[in-house]
């Protein structure tokens, strides 16, 4: 395995996205497990991956790997749903570590948290079509009823910040139509992008729909899967007030990425990395 020379539980972990999506799911790592250290590459160069065609995503993700494995990474976290949903499994394989997608941990929540039996799922145009959380839910519970939706345009708003403007809710609301008439209890937020428009979706769904949001529930798995593989950071399971390093990385301009991390994590970070992704 790709580790640490000493320990490899003092090992980074390695967290993936299109772009600066991911950042939500990295944003609940760094809240969840505050002394890991932690290489996020976000392949901002070749975002959106959510209107691609499979064989596109996968070999990105291949390529988003190997960068994360050359940090010697302990543990990989797609926090993409787009390769989550089409790519992840058919590459997990070919690899000697441990790596979680967001499909499954937003999936196990979801089928939790419904008393009526109607979940919907919101995501890119690929992650639905993919079919990956449908799949996933009946695998978990075959009796519970999916309810599907692309809804593309969200992804594009939450990006440039438009998280309490008129605009985006009467979007939410014109996608969200049908999910109100086919009666769901349960909303998963099978993008990225979508926590940050919690609020307006919240709203326009009303308080009897619980919404899932991917990221929260895939730091919870993250934690349990290090925990049970002994892999988490010594100093940080002992209690020991560690402060884990983060390290950005991107695959274009640092700058529209930096500006957009600071609204996503609210504070600002330093130190971004341009790296040329083609050469992995
Ligand atoms: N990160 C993507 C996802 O969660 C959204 C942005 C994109 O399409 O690349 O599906």
């Amino acid at each position: 395995m790709n580790r640490s020379a000493n320990n490899p539980a003092e090992a980074p972990i390695g967290v993936f996205d299109s772009g600066v999506g991911g950042l939500t799911v990295a944003k609940e790592m760094f809240k969840l497990l505050p002394g890991e250290d932690v290489v996020y590459f976000g392949d901002v160069s070749r975002y959106p991956y959510g209107g691609r065609s499979k064989e596109i995503i996968t070999s990105f993700t291949r390529q988003d790997i190997a960068f994360l494995l050359e940090h010697k990474v302990k543990f990989i976290i797609c926090a993409c749903n787009s390769a989550s949903a089409v790519a992840l499994d058919d590459v997990r394989g070919d690899y000697d570590l441990d790596m979680v997608g967001v499909i499954e941990p937003g999936a196990r929540a979801a089928v939790a948290k419904t008393t009526s039996g109607r979940i919907g799922v919101i995501g890119t145009n690929a992650t639905i079509g993919s079919n990956a959380y449908a799949r996933t839910i009946h695998d978990i519970d075959p009796g519970v009823k999916v309810f599907s939706l692309a809804c593309p345009l969200l992804v594009p708003l939450a990006e440039e910040g438009y998280i309490d403007k008129e605009a985006t809710r009467l979007i939410a609301k014109d996608y969200l139509q049908t999910m109100h008439e086919v009666e769901i209890d349960t909303l998963v937020l099978g993008c990225t992008h979508y926590p940050l428009l919690k609020a307006v979706i919240a709203d326009v769904m009303g308080d009897k729909v619980t919404l899932i949001d991917s990221g929260e529930e895939t730091a919870k798995v993250a934690l349990e899967r290090l925990t049970t593989s002994g892999l988490l950071h010594p100093a940080s399971s002992a209690g020991g007030g560690r402060t884990g390093r983060h390290k950005f990385f991107v695959s274009d301009v640092p700058e529209k990425f930096s500006s957009v991390a600071t609204r996503f994590l609210g504070r600002v970070i330093d130190g971004i990395t341009r790296v040329d992704i083609s050469g992995y």
